[in-house]
């Protein structure tokens, strides 16, 4: 389908549903019919500008957005002033990069999908029919401290003869890719960047291997949902038990990048009773199968046992070690299956953590909980958490929504994606946290290697 009839099919389809809005609590009344045809027709005539334009003209932005500033718990002395000190300074020490809002930015985003040849066709939505970009032009804005600018180059000459690995769930590769196009922006020659085994990016790899040539390093991918492994049931189980997972033991591919230097993990979006003991799909401990095992029980098990291997099997001396926390779903009216939406959502709300469903809050405290029984003993675990649950919450007009299949064209209303994010979009501002902490461990460890404590 060609991009012009999607995009009449979405300039149609929001003046639609508005004027509704408008109609149904005055029926009949010719005032109001007028009013509601003017209406109609200014909805039309914005979007059919931003759709012919492809651009933004800023004084409308500037209306647009004035609410949402005045919305933003922030003061403003501290959202425009901005005297804050920058993270990777000393003075940057304890600034929680977490804690901050999204602030509107005209030099976002940092990359254009069409530039970038690693994108699922799932994650480029503004090529395959999305006509708002807005979502592509907020950049976060910690509360206490500037974050240093994402600089591919000096990412890539760090991460020169090394190996940066991601595992697991597609929202991790979905992170994964947006590091891609992120770091091959400063790639000229774009055949220097290579899947190493010639495999091409689509769905359910197992893993994909990128090399960076002259920078002699691999950004990978391992599919891993659970973290752990999901196997057969041993002999004798009941027979509803289709598979098992077990909980004590790490991924099998775990060997396969236990060695990296820089390993980012995330579960979650799998922890949920439709995708395990729905679909016969139980838990397991050393031999046994806990029938009764609640998933959050399970989950619990499992994210200890993540800590236990990190804080055991990976040499911290050679890898640093980020958990992203779960990444929340914004489905409306519904679930991905039963018509929940997103495609009317083109803002963020700004400055509130109200947005956090009772499930995410749920998952963060499993894992909050399974990290303190570590941070109470005398060493505390080496890892550093991306805790973007919170500011991703925000970022309802994030999604894919209907614009997820490509050149297919828009899916159905009722068919939409809401938990994975457009690219260039919200994943960009993960990686550049983790680029920010990246950033700073390694200005500790070279300090410290020249002598200099800098950090206890
Ligand atoms: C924005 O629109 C106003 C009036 O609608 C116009 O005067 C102005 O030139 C436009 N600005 C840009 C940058 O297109
Ligand atoms: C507003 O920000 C300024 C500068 O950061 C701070 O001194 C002041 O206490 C803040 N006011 C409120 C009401 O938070
Ligand atoms: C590339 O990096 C690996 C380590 O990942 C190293 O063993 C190898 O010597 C490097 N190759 C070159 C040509 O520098
Ligand atoms: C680009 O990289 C490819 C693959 O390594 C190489 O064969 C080619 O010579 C490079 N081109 C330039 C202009 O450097
Ligand atoms: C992540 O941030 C939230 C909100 O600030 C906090 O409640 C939670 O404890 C944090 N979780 C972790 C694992 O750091
Ligand atoms: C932390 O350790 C202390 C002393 O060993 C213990 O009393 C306390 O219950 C522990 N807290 C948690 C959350 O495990
Ligand atoms: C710095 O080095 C000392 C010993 O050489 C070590 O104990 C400490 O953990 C190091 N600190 C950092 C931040 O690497
Ligand atoms: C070490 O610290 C001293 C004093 O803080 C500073 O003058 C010096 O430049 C530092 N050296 C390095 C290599 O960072």
């Amino acid at each position: 389908m060609s991009k012009n009839t999607q995009l009449e099919e979405n300039r149609e389809a929001k003046p639609f549903k508005r004027s509704r809005l408008v109609f149904e609590p005055s029926l009949g009344v010719l005032g109001f019919f007028t009013v509601g045809l003017c209406l109609v027709w200014s909805f039309f005539y914005f979007d059919y500008r931003t759709v012919a334009a492809k651009s933004y003209n800023l004084s409308d932005k500037s209306e647009r957005f004035v609410w949402l500033k005045l919305d933003n718990k922030n003061n403003k002395s501290d959202v425009i002033g901005s005297n804050r000190v920058g993270f990777l300074e000393e003075s940057g020490d304890g600034c929680d990069v977490f804690d901050g809002d999204w602030v509107w930015d005209e030099s976002y985003p940092l990359y254009q999908s069409k530039d970038c040849s690693f994108l699922d066709e799932g994650f480029r939505c503004s090529e395959f029919g999305r006509s708002d970009l807005f979502y592509s032009h907020w950049r976060w804005q910690p509360r206490h401290c500037n974050l240093p600018r994402f600089d591919a180059k000096l990412m890539l000459e760090k991460l020169r003869d090394k190996r940066l690995v991601f595992v697991g769930d597609s929202i991790g590769r979905n992170q994964w890719e947006s590091l891609l196009c992120l770091l091959s922006s400063a790639v000229k020659n774009e055949s220097s960047v290579y899947e190493v085994n010639g495999s091409p990016i689509t769905k359910h790899t197992g893993y994909l291997v990128f090399r960076f040539e002259n920078y002699n390093c691999t950004v990978e991918y391992y599919r891993s949902p659970f973290l752990v492994p999901q196997t057969r049931p041993p002999k004798r189980s009941a027979k509803k038990v289709k598979t098992t997972l077990k909980l004590d033991t790490m991924d099998w591919t775990s060997s396969k990048w236990r060695d990296a230097d820089v390993l980012v993990l995330n579960t979650g979006h799998w922890w949920n009773y439709g995708k395990t003991v729905r679909t016969g799909c139980y838990f397991q401990e050393g031999e046994e199968v806990k029938l009764k095992m609640s998933v959050d029980d399970a989950y619990k098990r499992a994210m200890e046992t993540v800590m236990k291997w990190i804080q055991n099997e990976v040499d911290s001396d050679k890898t640093q070690v980020f958990f992203r926390t779960y990444a929340p779903v914004h489905f409306r009216g519904g679930d991905w299956r039963t018509g929940g939406a997103c495609h009317m959502e083109t803002l963020p709300e700004i400055g509130t953590t109200s947005l956090v469903s009772s499930e995410t809050w749920q998952q963060l405290k499993i894992l909050g909980d399974a990290l303190s029984r570590y941070s109470n003993r005398s060493e505390t675990i080496k890892m550093n958490v991306l805790n973007i649950t919170v500011m991703s919450a925000q970022r309802k007009d994030g999604h894919p929504s209907v614009y997820y299949l490509g050149s297919r064209g828009p899916a159905p209303l009722h068919r939409q994606d809401c938990s994975h994010w457009c690219l260039p979009g919200v994943p960009d501002t993960w990686n550049e946290l983790m680029y920010a902490l990246f950033m700073k461990q390694g200005r500790a460890k070279e300090a410290n290697s020249t002598g200099n404590v800098t950090m206890s």
